[in-house]
């Protein structure tokens, strides 16, 4: 569009009212300032001291503080950075007199939007304050477009558009914005490390930090330190201090993953910090404060692990505040097809596969599949048929077998298959605890020894035995 015919000047955007604070612990200065700023159409509000323009602040939204630079307790720079701080659209206009304007034009490089020399002239400091005005406006437009691309980001990978699927985007719209807990429940595939990726960028929190933690990895000490942190000296092996995951999340969102599998003397010490926002390190004196959101998750259904005594009631309350259930695949068919697509052009891409498009007639029985490992299992049958496809065509998925056994249907349901042997499910489950030691403390064997309770030789005669290959062990 072509602006040529219209003349520049800025009058011809008319500035809407806006509200603005004056600061001056002068009276006469105040009372002049209140009168021209609301012959100019202002809404004005006055304070005598920083600690009152705080007040203020809190209270109402300002567009513009005016402040005086030199004041007795809160110097205007003071009540800048305090600004800039916590309302950081709100612009801060200085008012300096001769003696100081240098310092002034410091307090411009720390966030002070302008700044005008006593007596102030009325024309120049209306002309200051509408440039003010506007570029608060500006930003304020920026922030909320920024919020609109974050809600985009936040749910760019998360595909489905089933009413099932829509009740979940409301429910993450609704909590977002809170800082309430949110439980995630749903069996397992189903999407919920997504959907808490989702809600921790569509909250005020996004540019804080994101950590995870898995609830059911650890035995009981090691969670702890792992969710607490520890002293230098806590334990045999703590070598250094070490900041946990609540640490870690200062400021951001902690999710819980797998709650359900946490063990019960590490819900007694979770219960403490949720309640209080307090905690101490393992081994610690120092209480810690953070500011945590929690969103947790579990594929077990915890009111009835509850009952079952395994999960402990008043933590199970406490973290329920905002339950959001995923649901299982199979209760949105109509998603497959949508899934699929987004699927094959994703491993297409990533294992650079000529694949352009999918047969029909190889959707529709996965339509009717029961799906027990949801999203996931269906991501790896689409995965598996890109790289064995030779065409631009996918004509042909191969379902895995519909289990028998409903242990398939529940992986962590925590009981062996009917044809495992116990001697298999415990060599499993020695084998699970030797790794994890081993991830742990980066690989070093003397130390996940320790962790263990075992010697070394002992570790080492586990490692041989149970067929672990150390390329195998994830490090952080
Ligand atoms: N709605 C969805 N759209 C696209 N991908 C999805 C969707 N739901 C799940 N996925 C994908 O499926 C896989 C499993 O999802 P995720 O890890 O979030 O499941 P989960 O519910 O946490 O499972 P578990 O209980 O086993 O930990 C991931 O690769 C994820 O990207
Ligand atoms: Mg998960």
């Amino acid at each position: 569009m072509g602006h040529a015919s219209v003349p520049a000047g800025r009058a011809l955007i008319p500035v809407k009212p806006a509200s603005i604070l004056v600061v001056d612990d002068e009276r006469a200065v105040r009372v002049a300032l209140e009168v021209n700023l609301s012959k100019a159409g202002h809404i004005v509000s006055l304070a005598d001291s920083g600690a009152r323009a705080l007040d203020i602040l809190r209270s109402q939204e300002v567009d513009v503080v005016l402040t005086d630079f030199m004041m007795p307790a809160m110097t205007g720079t003071d009540l800048l950075s305090r600004v800039k701080e916590r309302w950081p659209l709100t612009q801060v206009v200085i008012m300096t007199g001769h003696g100081t304007v240098e310092r002034a034009v410091e307090a411009m490089r720390v966030g002070a939007h302008d700044f005008v020399i006593k007596p102030v002239a009325r024309a120049e400091l209306l002309a200051i304050l509408e440039r003010a005005i506007r570029e608060r406006n500006l930003h304020r437009q920026v922030a909320r477009l920024q919020a609109q691309a974050s809600e985009r980001y936040a749910f760019e990978n998360v595909i489905g558009s089933t009413p099932a699927m829509h009740r979940v985007y409301d429910q993450v719209r609704a909590v977002a914005s809170s800082s309430a807990y949110v439980l995630l429940s749903g069996p397992t595939g189903t999407g919920k490390e997504l959907i808490a990726h989702a809600i921790h960028h569509q909250s005020n929190r996004a540019n804080g930090p994101f950590i995870q933690v898995n609830c059911g990895a650890l035995p009981a000490g090691l969670l702890e330190s792992e969710l607490f942190g520890h002293e230098k000296g806590a334990f045999t092996g703590a070598i250094r201090q070490h900041k946990g995951k609540f640490e870690q999340a200062d400021g951001g969102t902690l999710m819980l993953d797998e709650l359900g599998e946490m063990p019960v003397e590490t819900q007694v010490k979770l219960l403490r910090i949720l309640e209080s926002g307090r905690f101490q390190r393992v081994g610690g004196t120092t209480e810690l404060q953070v500011d945590v959101r929690v969103v947790a998750a579990t594929n077990r259904t915890l009111r009835e692990e509850v009952q079952a005594g395994r999960f402990r009631e008043d933590l199970y309350y406490r973290l329920n505040v905002f339950e959001i259930e995923l649901p299982p695949l199979r209760e949105r068919t109509e998603d497959i097809p949508l899934l699929v697509d987004h699927f094959v052009q994703h491993f297409a891409t990533k294992h650079a596969k000529p694949v352009r498009s999918v047969a029909d007639a190889a959707v529709s029985p996965l339509m009717s599949h029961s799906w027990p490992g949801n999203v996931r299992e269906l991501e790896h049958v689409v995965e598996r048929a890109v790289i064995l496809s030779s065409g631009p065509t996918l004509d042909h998925f191969e379902l895995p077998k519909t289990p028998q056994t409903p242990t398939n249907d529940s992986p962590s349901n925590g009981l062996p298959a009917e044809d495992q042997s116990i001697a298999e499910v415990l060599r499993e489950a020695e084998r699970q605890m030797v790794i994890r030691a081993l991830e742990a403390e980066n690989g070093v064997q003397a130390r996940a020894a320790r962790l263990l309770g075992v010697s070394r030789a002992n570790l080492n005669y586990r490692i041989q035995k149970l067929g672990i290959q150390i390329k195998d062990i994830k490090f952080e």
